[in-house]
This record gives C-alpha cells, sequence and structure tokens, in this order.
C-alpha cells in the first residue's frame, strides 16, 4: 500500500517531469515497485483545447517486467461515432512493449473496451493516451471520462500461487514435483490477461518412478493456426517426454485446447510455452494430476504431428516388414 508521504512524492516527479516535457510521464522503479496512475494527473499542464498525445513511460532495471491492471477505462466518443470496429478519429489509448531494440505495438482501445490487463517480457511498457475531445468536454460529462490503472515492477512472472519451485538460474521454468504436491494447477504468465511476447517458459513434471503425469486443459487460447510452426510465426505448446529438444512432437495453438487429458509417458515431463514478438492471446489454465501407472491406460493423446504421417507409414512399413522377416 501507499502511504500518503510516497504518493505526494510519486506526484512531485510527475511535476517535474510534465514540466520538462509537455505531456510526457517517464516512471522508473527506482523508488517504488509499484503505483496507480489516473489519466486526470496527466496532461495536466496542456493547453485545454487542443488534441493532445500523452506518453507514459514505464522503465525498470533491466532484469525487471512491467505490469498494468486497468482499474477504470471510459474514454470519450463523440455521440456520432461508432468505435465497435475502429479508434481512428477518437480518444484512444495504446500499449508498446519493448522487444529486442524495437518498440512493439500491442494495441489501441477506445470508449469503454478495456484493455486486458498487460505484462511485458522486457524493461519497457509504453501507454499512449490520444485525445481529439478536448479537456472541456470531457470534464463536463458526468461519466467518469478517463482511465485509471495500477503498475507494478517485477522480477520474476508474477506466478507465486501457482505453487511450483521456480529455477532462477533459467529465464523462465517451473517445476512440479509430485512428492511435493501430486495434483495442482497451472497457467500462463499474466493469465487471464495477455500473456507477454518472446517468452519462453518450461513447466517441467517430476514424477515417482511409477508415475506418469495428466495435464487437462480448461482454457486454451494461444496465438497461432494450422501447425503453429515458424512459417506461421504462431506462438505454441508443446510436450516432450524428454529433456532434450523434441522436432517430432506436434505443437499446439489457437483457440481449442489439445483434446482429452495429456498424458505422459514416464515419471517426466516437459510441456514448453513459447510465444514471439507479434501479436499475443490470453493463454491458458489447466490443472494437472500425478498418477500411478497401472490407472493411466486412458486415452493417450497422440503426440505427433499429423503431417508426419508419411514418415510415421514408412516406420510402419518397416516394422511390419521385419515382422514379416521374423515370422519367416
Ligand atoms: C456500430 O456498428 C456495428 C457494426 O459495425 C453495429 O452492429 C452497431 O449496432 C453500431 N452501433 C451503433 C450505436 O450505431
Ligand atoms: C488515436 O487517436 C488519434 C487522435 O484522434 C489518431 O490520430 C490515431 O489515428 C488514433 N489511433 C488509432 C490506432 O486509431
Ligand atoms: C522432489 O521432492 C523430493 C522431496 O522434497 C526430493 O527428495 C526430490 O529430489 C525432488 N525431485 C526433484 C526432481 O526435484
Amino acid at each position: 500500500m501507499l502511504d500518503i508521504f510516497h504518493v505526494i512524492l510519486i506526484l512531485l516527479t510527475q511535476y517535474v517531469y510534465e514540466a520538462a516535457s509537455e505531456c510526457q510521464l517517464n516512471i522508473n522503479s527506482e523508488n517504488f515497485k509499484e503505483g496507480q496512475l489516473s489519466s486526470e494527473k496527466i496532461g495536466r499542464f496542456t493547453s485545454s483545447s487542443l488534441p493532445t498525445k500523452c506518453q507514459i513511460s514505464l522503465q525498470g532495471y533491466p532484469n525487471e517486467k512491467i505490469s498494468v491492471k486497468f482499474t477504470h477505462f471510459n474514454l470519450y466518443v463523440p455521440d456520432n461515432k461508432n468505435v465497435t470496429k475502429r479508434c481512428t478519429e477518437v480518444d484512444n489509448l495504446s500499449a508498446d512493449v519493448r522487444v529486442g531494440s524495437r518498440l512493439s505495438r500491442i494495441d489501441e482501445w477506445c470508449g469503454k473496451r478495456t484493455p486486458p490487463n498487460l505484462m511485458s517480457s522486457s524493461n519497457l511498457l509504453q501507454l499512449e493516451y490520444n485525445t481529439k475531445s478536448s479537456k472541456a468536454i470531457r470534464e463536463s460529462t458526468n461519466d467518469d471520462i478517463g482511465f485509471r490503472l495500477e503498475y507494478k515492477f517485477h522480477t520474476d512472472w508474477n506466478m507465486g500461487t501457482m505453487k511450483a519451485k521456480v529455477d532462477k538460474r533459467k529465464e523462465c521454468r517451473f517445476s512440479f514435483n509430485s512428492s511435493e504436491h501430486t495434483n495442482g494447477k497451472l497457467w500462463s504468465a499474466n493469465y487471464p490477461g495477455l500473456y507477454p511476447r518472446n517468452m519462453y517458459c518450461e513447466y517441467i513434471f517430476h514424477g515417482r518412478n511409477d508415475q506418469v503425469v495428466h495435464i487437462h486443459f480448461e482454457y486454451f487460447d494461444i496465438e497461432g493456426f494450422n501447425q503453429c510452426d515458424e512459417t506461421t510465426q504462431s506462438d505454441y505448446i508443446l510436450f516432450s517426454n524428454y529433456q532434450t529438444h523434441d522436432r517430432t512432437n506436434r505443437r499446439f495453438c489457437g483457440k481449442t485446447a489439445p483434446k482429452g487429458p495429456i498424458l505422459s509417458e514416464s515419471n517426466y515431463f516437459r510441456m514448453i510455452f513459447s510465444t514471439n514478438d507479434i501479436f499475443d492471446a490470453t493463454g491458458f489454465y489447466a490443472h494437472y494430476q500425478f498418477i500411478t501407472q497401472e490407472k493411466s491406460q486412458i486415452s493417450r493423446v497422440k503426440l505427433t504431428i499429423s503431417t508426419s504421417c508419411r514418415r510415421f507409414s514408412f516406420s510402419s512399413f518397416l516394422l511390419l516388414f521385419l515382422y514379416v522377416i521374423l515370422l519367416l
């Protein structure tokens, strides 16, 4: 919680920055790791009638990520405008995150379409509040025009409630050990908000020798299509029974969750969630359960790629051939 002293300090920093540049607000994480912000507080000194472009730049330390959550969102829309499709020619808010060396647009929002929770995987997140309406018009309505948000700088993925062990040596690795929990839940970073870009997360399952793990998806929304491969620039989920990279396993993406539970072949299982630097979705929510092998003979979801049937038929042909030779 912010005490009054901190609030005053934040306001002071805001004034300093705003005085320096007309409508630019720079927030860094040097003193406070979280705070609140309201559209009323920005652009204070800008002329009241002209359209303005207010930039809010949230900049953390190199190892920090940034989360933004909107608690109120109602941008001004003139009566004669319909903003169901686009935000051009009306007040709007856009968000960009830094991926690599450039800024990448997440989306734009207007009217009452509240942005989902946002999270950057880098240390820079930028918002831009574009107003076409005049300040007088915005203030004259009783509709609480504007937005309010909460922001937070953090070094982890903010997934403490997932009850997984975090491997600090890796950028994003969570392990689930059946000796600690025989079942539980797992989800994508920032769920149910948009998952961050350029992220490679591993969810590792360690069971007892006689156990396998069973993963069931309750929610699934991974931006991508077809086989989710590089040519489609898709984000994807992939399962592997091995610690090494497993190219043959099929990738999952899109809005349909894998049918039925996903089962591991042995007591080790690895799930990879990989996102690229364009487009995002709201991720996944699943539960897992370690079960002893006898009980696990329920239908196994085929993990191998369906288009690799040529290879499949060739190897089955080979097997059949060997079988025939053995019989002779
Ligand atoms: C806005 O446009 C959409 C389709 O583009 C339409 O369904 C909707 O009824 C329109 N709303 C108003 C208030 O005109
Ligand atoms: C946002 O609003 C500004 C000012 O009205 C406009 O110039 C810009 O095109 C809008 N952005 C989008 C993405 O529609
Ligand atoms: C799982 O937890 C048990 C008990 O805490 C521990 O002995 C074992 O080494 C852990 N396994 C892995 C793979 O971390």
